[in-house]
């Protein structure tokens, strides 16, 4: 296949995710979600008044309102260039950082996103593109270009062999990209941020990736967007083989409620965002508990800014952060804050 029809392709999956990552039917199957069994201790003296709780959180060298990140979704077609604008100026007004989705088709097609940056001029916009890119000729050269197009505060690696293995399409090679991100680790002159896309890196790959220099970590495990069952819906992989072939893997990964304190054990210094089934402002509050300095959150964004394929509605998601950083400001105050944890 040519570079240049696989990369077309790239930029009309991400389209279609947008529909599927928004359906209920793509959903993990859980009944009790892995975070609601973590309860914070409850604090009956809090001594302090509600409203000077604060919930402000510095991060890539910048002063956020709360300790959220939108993590990368998308880019690379109108309707995804739509989204990304939307989404700058929220997290610019709602003083949180921002993640773009996997810039690789967008580049291809010689489209730009650097009108993000002049959107946030204050807070933390982060690129993005994925290991197996980095790791082909001309990676490195392909994620300073994604750099440099958005004057990104920092570049995200996403690892999602899960969902390329679910796709007919996908990538299957994954040799050399622990060399690649070595590499980058040692030439990027902004911070490399490693992620996975909601199968979780387990404790074990977060030391790897540490040792290699890694200092961001996003964790982003299972129990929120399931890419085995996104890529299972699409109906490129609707034939009756590929269907019993996928079944037993629709949820596969590590949740992450489980992996969280895992990782802080195994890298105490690493700077770890928890992400993956964040609902609210009190997953929020239990992801630091659980030793995360960061959360971040993507489905529950999508659905809060797009209400169908054609409508953005800003006011929603600036309205739902607002009730996020309340709802953490009083988890804080509720249990003592994360200084007495
Ligand atoms: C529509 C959609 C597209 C996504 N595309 C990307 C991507 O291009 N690059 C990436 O690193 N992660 C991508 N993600 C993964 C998210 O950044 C996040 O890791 C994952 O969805 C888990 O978080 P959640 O449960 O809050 O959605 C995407 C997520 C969604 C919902």
């Amino acid at each position: 296949m040519s570079t240049i029809k696989s990369d077309k392709q790239a930029a009309e999956r991400k389209d279609i995710h947008l529909d599927l990552a928004k359906s209920e039917a793509t959903k993990t199957d859980m009944h009790i979600h892995p975070l609601d069994h973590i309860d914070l201790p409850h604090c009956a003296l809090p001594e302090r008044n509600l409203i000077d709780v604060r919930t402000s959180k510095a991060f890539l060298g910048k002063t956020l309102s709360m300790p959220l990140l939108i993590t990368g979704m998308t880019g690379g077609t109108d309707r995804a260039d739509r989204i990304n604008l939307a989404l700058a100026e929220v997290a610019e007004s709602e003083a949180i950082a921002l993640g773009v989705g996997s810039q690789r088709a967008g580049l291809a097609h010689g489209r730009s996103q650097r009108e993000m940056r002049a959107l946030m001029p204050k807070m933390p916009l982060i690129g993005n593109l994925g290991g197996v890119q980095l790791a082909k000729s001309g990676g490195l050269a392909l994620a300073q270009r994604a750099i440099d197009d958005l004057e990104a505060d920092a570049i995200a690696i996403h690892l999602n062999p899960l969902q390329e293995a679910s796709q007919p399409e996908g990538e299957t090679d994954w040799r050399g990209i622990l060399e690649a991100l070595d590499a980058l680790v040692h030439k990027s002159e902004v911070p490399v941020i490693v992620k996975e896309v909601g199968a979780g890196l387990s404790p074990k790959i977060c030391k790897q990736l540490t040792a290699i220099g890694v200092r961001i970590l996003d964790i982003a495990g299972k129990s929120g967007t399931n890419w085995a069952r996104i890529e299972a819906a699409r109906p490129e992989a609707s034939d009756t083989r590929t269907q019993a072939y996928l079944a037993p893997f629709l949820d596969w990964g590590h949740n992450t409620a489980d992996i969280m304190p895992l990782a802080r054990s195994a890298c105490p210094d690493s700077c770890l965002i928890g992400s993956g089934g964040i609902r609210d402002g009190l997953d929020i509050a239990r992801i630091l508990y659980l030793g995360g300095d960061m959360a971040g959150m993507a489905g529950p964004v999508l659905a809060a800014l797009e209400t169908d394929t054609l409508k953005i509605d800003q006011q929603a998601l600036a309205d739902m952060i607002s009730i996020w950083r309340d709802q953490l400001r009083l988890a804080y105050f509720l249990s003592d804050g994360p200084q007495n944890w």
